[in-house]
């Protein structure tokens, strides 16, 4: 579904910088993919390139079996708009818009009717549990409803595949805990295939599988089998040997 191969980027700034070397995976359709690594490692150099928000230095990206930098520009948008949803740790949404208008952009951008439009929101809305709160605005609401909003929108055109970069960065663990369930159950019951950019063991534990990165360089996965409590385990273990200034591992405890 999506294949990587051979990527590298180098930054050209006064002195170039390379962030990214040689790096390959792929990942099937509906599996739900967690990238780990200490910080400045290369985590959201890979993503934005898969995302097709940067343009690869090296070797290639093919997303169903297309390779979007190689389309024009106009296709090219067209392209992530269709086939891509994406969440931030930021959120991203618009305060001048209410949490309804946010969440259909998506949607409005390519010319879905009021009806379609209508119906998606309602779905999933429901789904997230903010249905009472589309007429809000950002300010309004809390992290993890902004978060919900946030996800919303990411899935409301049904994307091939759904990128996130530290999802729940900025929650709190109860607010993470709703996130990377309502995330799970997308991917389940939606077969949505996705790839999650995490610092936090516990939400890369709702992955089937994690990729961890060092250095800009591919260093290790691993599978997740029955138990989420013994995949957590193995997550603090592999994060354990990375070194980095990764957080204080000793002091966590899975939610
Ligand atoms: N636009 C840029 N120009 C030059 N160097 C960059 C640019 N973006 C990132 N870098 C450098 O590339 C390296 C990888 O950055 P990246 O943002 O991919 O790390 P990360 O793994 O996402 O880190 P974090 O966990 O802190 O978000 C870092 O050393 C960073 O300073
Ligand atoms: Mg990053």
């Amino acid at each position: 579904m999506l294949r990587v191969t051979h990527l590298s980027k180098i930054y050209n700034g006064k002195v170039p910088y390379r962030a990214l070397t040689d790096v390959s995976f792929h990942i099937e359709k509906g599996e739900f993919v967690g990238i780990m690594g200490p910080s400045g490692s290369g985590k959201t150099t890979l993503l934005n390139m898969i995302a097709t928000i940067d343009k690869p230095t090296s070797g290639e990206v093919l997303l169903n079996r297309e390779n979007p930098f190689h389309l024009s520009r106009s296709k090219m948008a067209l392209f992530r708009r269709r086939n891509l949803g994406f969440v931030f740790q930021d959120f991203n949404l618009l305060d001048t818009m209410t949490l309804a208008e946010n969440i259909v952009v998506p949607l409005a951008l390519d010319y879905y009717n009021i009806q379609e439009i209508t119906q998606r929101l309602q779905e999933v809305t429901r789904k997230l549990g903010i249905s009472e709160i589309l007429d809000k605005r950002t300010y309004e609401v809390s992290g993890g409803q902004l978060q919900r909003a946030a996800i919303a929108r990411a899935i409301i055109h049904s994307p091939a595949l759904l990128l996130a970069d530290e999802p729940t960065g900025n929650l709190d663990s109860k607010a993470s805990r709703v996130v990377m369930e309502l995330l799970e159950t997308i991917n389940h019951e939606r077969g949505t295939t996705m790839m999650m950019v995490t610092h936090d063991p516990v939400a890369s534990s709702y992955c089937d599988r994690v990729l961890f990165i060092k250095d800009g360089k591919f260093y290790n996965e691993i599978q997740r089998g029955e138990s989420r409590q013994v995949f957590f385990q193995q997550i603090l273990d592999v994060l354990a040997l990375l070194g980095g200034n990764t957080n204080d591992l000793t002091s966590l405890t899975l939610y």
